[in-house]
């Protein structure tokens, strides 16, 4: 199989899911899902009070590498440019042999918050004293997690101090294997509650997962060539932006979302939840105590750059709507992935990816030139151009550098206007 599909964005949509499909060996059935997208029947049993469905669109990134596999990958986003940048940074990659990747695991922490306890650190030492008791007692919650190597691994307790007086706050380790693990870790924090008061004489209020998942986070690095990416000014000019990024908070706010442009739309198109995925990436990035960015830039012996991340990616393969939503079914076969560890790993990977896109644009020609191309066709539809007007419209407002819709319409009247005429005539 490969990822460098030569032509793919040339391709009409059908097409396109044609080779996604051939390379990827999705079945008639699933492309076929994929086509019909999600129906009422379906959402209704996903969340309450459904009223219809909204779309967005879903698209394939190419030629990434990872951990030495071809990989396509399917990209849920409104934003123009994303897709594309996210391939053309992977054609880049690809030169020094694409993405390599680690983790920690799916492990997950859970929380049990314990207020008024009167001897705080004693209570601490009598819960880890309970370790194993409350271990079981967890566990028993989850038998099928534990038959596949699950479960809890740790019990970790803090003493924190609030504005309310301090607090003890138990964390359950647990190893949530191929579950993004919310409802595994929630009901066991829920079941090991009142067992807490008896050990701590304190009243238990929070039983939840955190969302900051410090111990599954995933990994990536690449080699980018000097040559491939514009030389050795665009490697310094990426190298100055990343360092900005480390050290100003508005740099790195903008620098982590242009991560979470990739991040998020692997998340949603494979049906994961975005907000715990964003929640954990923003919060790991404040970790030291200033907000920072992901990923760092390096120039390596040969004068190239060397691009790594490092975020938890809190994903899962059972459980949560991957399993139920007929396209994000399709769009975990399409990735290849055996395991959930597996496919926040590729998350990572192009986050990384996303990132460097954004950043040797920004390096080298600005980030407006690719936006805009795709900008003046969402605003030629806006205006109501149709077929192939929305193609020659938009090429005509970027090249005029003057993209808004009544300039838009103006286009439209006057193509229409000359089409009439022609056919008159
Ligand atoms: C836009 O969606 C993302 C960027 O702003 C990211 C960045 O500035 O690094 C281009």
């Amino acid at each position: 199989m490969t990822s460098r599909i030569s032509g793919f964005y040339k391709l009409p949509p059908g097409e396109r899911l044609k080779a996604a499909a051939n390379e990827s060996g999705l079945g008639a059935e699933e492309v076929s899902q994929v086509e019909k997208g999600l129906g009422i029947e379906q959402a209704d049993k996903m969340v309450e009070n459904v009223i219809g469905v909204i779309q967005v669109p879903l698209g394939i990134a190419t030629n990434f590498i990872i951990d030495g596999r071809e990989v396509l990958i399917p990209m849920a986003t409104e934003e123009p440019s994303v897709i594309a940048a996210a391939s053309n940074g992977a054609r880049m990659a690809r030169e020094a042999g694409g993405f390599s990747t680690s983790s920690t695991g799916p492990v997950m922490r859970a929380q049990i918050q314990v207020t008024g306890v009167v001897d705080p650190f004693s209570a601490r030492q009598s819960i880890l004293l309970h370790k194993d008791e409350l271990t079981r007692m967890a566990n028993d919650k989850d038998p099928m997690l534990v038959k596949y190597g699950g479960g809890v691994k740790d019990i970790e307790v803090y003493v924190i101090d609030s504005r309310v007086g301090p607090m003890v706050v138990v964390h359950l380790i647990v190893d949530c294997r191929d579950a993004m693990g919310a409802n595994a870790v929630n009901t066991m924090a829920e079941a090991l509650a009142p067992r807490v008061e008896e050990i701590t004489g304190g009243r238990v209020y929070l039983r939840i997962i955190s969302n900051l998942a410090d111990k599954r986070l995933a990994r990536a690095r690449a080699v980018f060539k000097a040559e491939e990416i514009g030389g050795h000014e665009v490697v310094d000019g990426i190298i100055q932006a990343a360092a900005l990024a480390e050290v100003d908070p508005y740099r790195a706010a903008t620098h982590n979302k242009g991560i979470m442009n990739g991040v998020t739309a692997v998340v949603l198109a494979t049906g994961n939840d975005t907000r715990a995925v964003e929640a954990g990436a923003h919060s790991f990035a404040s970790i030291s105590g200033r907000y920072q960015s992901l990923t760092h830039y390096e120039k390596n012996k040969d004068g190239d750059l060397v691009g790594t991340i490092e975020l938890p990616v809190a994903v899962g393969l059972v459980g949560g709507a991957t399993r139920v939503h007929p396209v994000a079914k399709s769009t975990v076969k399409i990735l290849g992935v055996k395991s959930a560890d597996d496919l926040s790993r590729i998350i990572a990977a192009v986050g990384l990816c996303q990132n460097f896109a954004a950043l040797r644009a920004l390096a080298s020609e600005g980030i407006q030139r690719g936006h805009m191309s795709l900008h003046a066709k969402n605003v030629a539809v806006q205006a109501g151009a149709k077929c192939d007007l929305i193609e020659i419209v938009a090429a005509r407002m970027a090249a005029e550098r003057r993209i808004n819709v009544d300039r838009a319409a103006e286009l439209i009247a006057e193509l229409e206007q000359k089409t009439k005429g022609e056919a008159a005539n």
